[in-house]
């Protein structure tokens, strides 16, 4: 299968390489040359990292490498696709630009996958015609090459035949699917992760614990590999303000967010990439525990 992936970034770049690995020819397409040599060094990084813990021969990485092509032109990545998956930042305007462009460059059975985490499908599907009958979302999950679940959601001119072939296409790629039969903002995973976190900056700011302590509560009562707020600062509080807002709009009150996050943010303090969010952090991006040793 001729996969293109629109957006070399984190999630891009993580869905190309696990296309490629599949099997399949993959076009991944981003806005500069500097960007796509980034995109390739995480991908080749990756890839040699999986051959040490020998989840991968080389020869299977050197093959996964030879499927890959790096391209500034929409239309070289998209001319022969079967599948489109976009990756570029989570703006619905762009998303709708860059969706209406695929569909009008690509085959005309060309699957056409969204990786939105939030945005409703419906509305980036909104100026397609009958092409949103192949638009679904295909939610994948950071990082891409790790995480088992890809959520595939319906919008509301989506086919049964589109969702099909998008499960088909994740179970190419060795992943779990869930389906969100309803086109609704936050689908069904972002307004778990989000309604978590919020409940939990809300404990922090009635000062029932400390940030530590709540986050060791998630991580060992309940096994989550982090906790929501370390969680919340890796992913970066400002997105993360955006995505509450935006669920609070659709779902109302219950996604309000606390005075802490929007004091945090007002104070640019939005996480690791300021070395400050509701942790501190060294300039290595190392976590600083209270008496200022580097810790995790
Ligand atoms: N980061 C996450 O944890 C995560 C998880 C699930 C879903 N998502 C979703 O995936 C999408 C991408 O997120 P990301 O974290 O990879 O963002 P990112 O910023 O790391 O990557 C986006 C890439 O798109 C490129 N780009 C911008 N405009 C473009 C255009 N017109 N054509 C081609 N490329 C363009 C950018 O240069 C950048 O390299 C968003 O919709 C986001 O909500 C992100």
């Amino acid at each position: 299968m001729n996969v293109a992936v629109l957006g070399g970034g984190i999630m891009g770049g993580g869905i190309a390489q696990i296309s490629a690995c599949a099997g399949h020819g993959v076009w991944v397409l981003d806005v500069t040359a500097s960007q796509l040599d980034r995109t390739r060094a995480t991908i080749e990084g990756s890839l040699a990292r999986l051959a040490r813990k020998e989840t991968l021969t080389l020869a299977e990485c050197q093959a996964a490498l030879s499927r890959l092509r790096f391209t500034t032109e929409l239309t070289d990545a998209v001319q022969k696709a079967d599948t489109v998956v976009e990756a570029v930042p989570e703006d619905l305007s762009l998303k709708q630009e860059i969706v209406a462009e695929v569909a009008d460059e690509a085959p005309a059975h060309c699957l056409l996958a969204t990786n939105t985490s939030q945005l409703s499908i419906t509305a980036i599907g909104g100026t397609l015609g009958e092409d949103a009958q192949r638009l679904v979302g295909m939610h994948f999950f950071n990082p891409p090459v790790i995480m088992r679940l890809v959520e595939l959601i319906a919008g509301l001119e989506t086919t049964a035949e589109t969702l099909e072939r998008a499960e088909a296409f994740a179970h190419s790629l060795g992943k779990e699917t869930v389906v969100c039969l309803k086109d609704v903002p936050g689908f069904l995973t972002t307004r778990c992760s989000v309604i978590l976190r919020l409940e939990c900056m809300r404990m922090l700011e009635e000062g029932l614990a400390s940030a530590e302590d709540i986050d060791k509560a998630l991580r060992l009562g309940f096994n989550h590999p982090m906790g929501p707020l370390e969680l919340g600062d890796l992913v970066g509080l400002d997105t993360f303000l955006d995505s509450a807002d935006a669920l609070a709009e659709v779902h109302g009150d219950r996604f309000r967010a606390p005075a802490v996050a929007r004091n945090l943010v007002a104070a640019g303090r939005f996480g690791r990439k300021t070395l400050r969010g509701v942790y501190e952090y060294d300039d290595d991006g190392r976590r600083l525990d209270p008496s200022g040793d580097s810790s995790t």
